[in-house]
């Protein structure tokens, strides 16, 4: 048996793969179930034990030899298959590398930063859990006011009050009470209400604050700045309307509508019928807020907004339902790779 070993050991180091034929060959003599190999494998099953332990070693370096010419062969055969009659084909289209796509989300949050950033906004950031002061108290708040209750806010902690911040205007007080006038910032972040998850709303959602503070600002120059905002993100075509409202931290205060992206004003579900959508809070920075944050509501002015960013890509991308916006659905983000 040892003998055998060893010639067959010779055979295979010395085996010429030539061709696919030579390869199959191989394959029949020495890897194949009913390979010489395997006959060899049977017959040691019924040595004597004491043969075993010396043969056995020999046998399985001996499979190890075969296989290993094995891939060698098959190696060898593929390349000078491909030289012979398919030499590569230079047409052929890659194999496409995949990267990831940048989320809606972020891309209307990094294109509303940059619209303001070019008439001199820079980004200002506040925490997602706030205190009492900040995101109510300090934004001119009653006591009492509905929107403290616990249907709208996430209580992180009661007396002291912590809560998830229910808006971003939180931010333009931490901007107030640590810089001088005159401020430019904008606030983008999450926002976290507790509101049932359906296709118009969910518990968060995310927001653009904006808040101008110096000498002399008026309203006016509040309607020009949103609606260069405006034509900057939806093209020259889009048209604004500011309707009164209210908002505790800002008086006056309004709400800004844009022309309806969808159907261009005729009337569709998203804009009910209206032909105008909401998309943001804004107004005159209540006197109150200066007064809180030891700014000199005589001599400064100012102008903020909140708009919602899960609105205003829905606008410019037609995203039927706000859940898709966190689903991470592989479907519906690889719709933005191009973007
Ligand atoms: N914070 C308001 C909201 O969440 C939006 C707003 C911001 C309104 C700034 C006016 C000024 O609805």
């Amino acid at each position: 048996m040892e003998e055998k070993i060893k010639l067959l050991e010779a055979e295979i180091q010395g085996y010429a793969f030539s061709d696919a034929d030579s390869l199959e060959t191989y394959k029949r003599s020495y890897t194949n179930k009913k390979a010489v190999i395997n006959d060899l494998v049977a017959e040691f099953r019924t040595l004597p034990s004491e043969q075993k332990r010396t043969l056995g070693k020999a046998l399985n370096d001996l499979k190890t030899l075969a296989n290993h010419r094995l891939k060698e062969g098959e190696k060898a055969v593929v390349a000078v298959g491909r030289k012979a009659d398919q030499p590569h084909d230079l047409t052929l289209p890659g194999d496409p590398f995949r990267t990831g796509a940048r989320h809606p989300l972020s891309i209307t949050m990094a294109r509303i930063i940059e619209i303001f950033n070019k008439i001199g906004f820079s980004v200002a950031e506040g925490p997602e859990i706030e205190d009492d002061w900040h995101n109510f108290t300090a934004l001119n708040f009653p006591p009492n006011h509905p929107a403290r209750d616990m249907q709208d806010t996430f209580f992180a902690s009661k007396e002291p009050d912590y809560v998830l911040r229910t808006h971003t205007s939180p931010v333009q007080i931490r901007v107030m009470e640590t810089e001088e006038p005159p401020s430019r910032v904008l606030a983008p972040g999450r926002v976290y209400r507790n509101e049932a998850i359906s296709a118009r709303s969910h518990c968060f959602f995310h927001q653009v604050e904006g808040l101008v503070v110096d000498e002399g600002i008026s309203f006016a120059d509040m309607k020009q700045s949103l609606l260069y905002f405006a034509r900057e993100m939806f093209g020259d075509e889009v048209k604004i309307r500011l309707r009164p409202s209210y908002f505790p931290f800002t008086e006056i205060s309004a709400e800004m509508d844009i022309s309806c992206q969808i159907c261009g004003g005729k009337g569709c579900n998203i804009c009910k019928y209206t032909g105008w959508v909401e998309i943001m809070g804004c107004g005159m920075v209540d006197p109150n807020l200066f007064i809180n944050t030891n700014i000199d509501p005589e001599r400064y002015s100012g102008y903020a907004f909140g708009m919602g960013v899960e609105r205003i890509a829905q606008l410019k991308y037609r995203v039927p339902d706000l859940r898709l916006y966190s689903q991470n659905d592989i479907r519906f983000l690889r719709l933005f790779e191009k973007v």
